[in-house]
């Protein structure tokens, strides 16, 4: 329940599958067949024509149906005054239009439009949708979390819950690497000490998947430090929602520096395994 005076977290959640539906239309159906890419932080984080043209199209879904939110998106964060609004709803908007550029640029699966809508601060309605699977994960505080899909003209719609992990050994550990080549090698070192401690490791390439593939079962744990808001808000969300434990990595609170999702119980092996490789 958002508080008395704000949208609720559902009608929030409608605006936010609406632009996530046109999102993945524009990059999935749409994609050209030569993408114009460009750098960004370093040489290896990329953006091309489609991440931009994501985030205004979402950008003008959210600002038609509530003009006076904030608006906060990958493409244009930089611009730290250029938002549609400013707090006057207390709603801010935090969009990925691509998270996994590269997978997108390398034509890899998975690949996912993320969308996610904070009331005073606090994430209440978050949708990340999968177009090479065909799939949509959608949560509200609260309200749980839950998966449509479309595969082969089936359509099913099913709630997500948590079952019991696997002892930490026997867990399946997603994780990922920031992109600047100092922190890469520290991550690897961190990586190096996990392997072996662990069932296996996957590096799948967006981090909104992830956070919904430990929601869905697909992988047991994951972690990563260095991610940003608009990458995590809505996973985080779907994750919890779903019955994991999403905190960072140290066991505090989420943040983007810090960013670890498991069952409850896995999630305080993890802690521990990650603080005893000095992560
Ligand atoms: C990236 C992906 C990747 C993660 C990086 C993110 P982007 O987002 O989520 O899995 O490891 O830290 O920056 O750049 O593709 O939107
Ligand atoms: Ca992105």
């Amino acid at each position: 329940m958002t508080a008395p005076g704000h949208p609720s977290a559902a009608a929030l959640l409608s605006v936010a599958l609406e632009a996530a539906g046109a999102a993945v239309e524009l990059v999935h159906r749409d994609r050209p067949s030569t993408l114009q890419i460009a750098t960004k932080s370093t040489a290896t984080d990329l953006v091309t024509e489609m991440d931009r043209a994501a985030e205004g199209l979402i950008r003008s879904i959210i600002a038609a149906a509530r003009p006076a939110d904030r608006f906060v998106g990958e493409e244009s964060a930089s611009d730290e005054d250029d938002t549609s609004g400013t707090d006057r709803t207390g709603v801010t908007w935090w969009v990925d239009p691509i998270d996994g550029t590269t997978n997108y640029v390398y034509d890899h699966p998975g690949y996912a439009v993320s969308i996610a809508a904070a009331v005073d601060g606090e994430v209440v309605a978050g949708v990340v949708a999968d177009p090479t699977h065909g799939r949509t994960y959608r949560a509200t505080l609260g309200g749980g979390a839950r998966c449509s899909e479309t595969m082969g003209g089936k359509s099913t719609d099913r709630r997500l819950e948590l079952a019991a992990p696997p002892p930490l050994d026997h867990a399946l550990v997603a994780t990922g690497f920031a992109y600047d080549g100092d922190r890469r090698r520290a991550q690897g070192q961190i990586l190096t000490g996990v392997l072996p401690r662990v069932r296996d490791i996957r590096r799948m390439g967006a981090a909104a998947l992830d956070l919904c593939s430990v929601a869905s079962g697909r992988v047991d744990a994951y972690y990563e430090a260095g991610l940003s808001m608009w990458d995590f808000a809505a996973g985080a969300l779907v994750a919890t929602e779903a019955g994991a434990r999403v905190g960072g990595i140290d066991g505090g609170p989420v943040r983007p520096g810090s960013v670890l999702a498991a069952h409850p119980v896995l999630f305080d092996q993890m802690v521990s395994l990650l603080a005893e490789l000095g992560a």
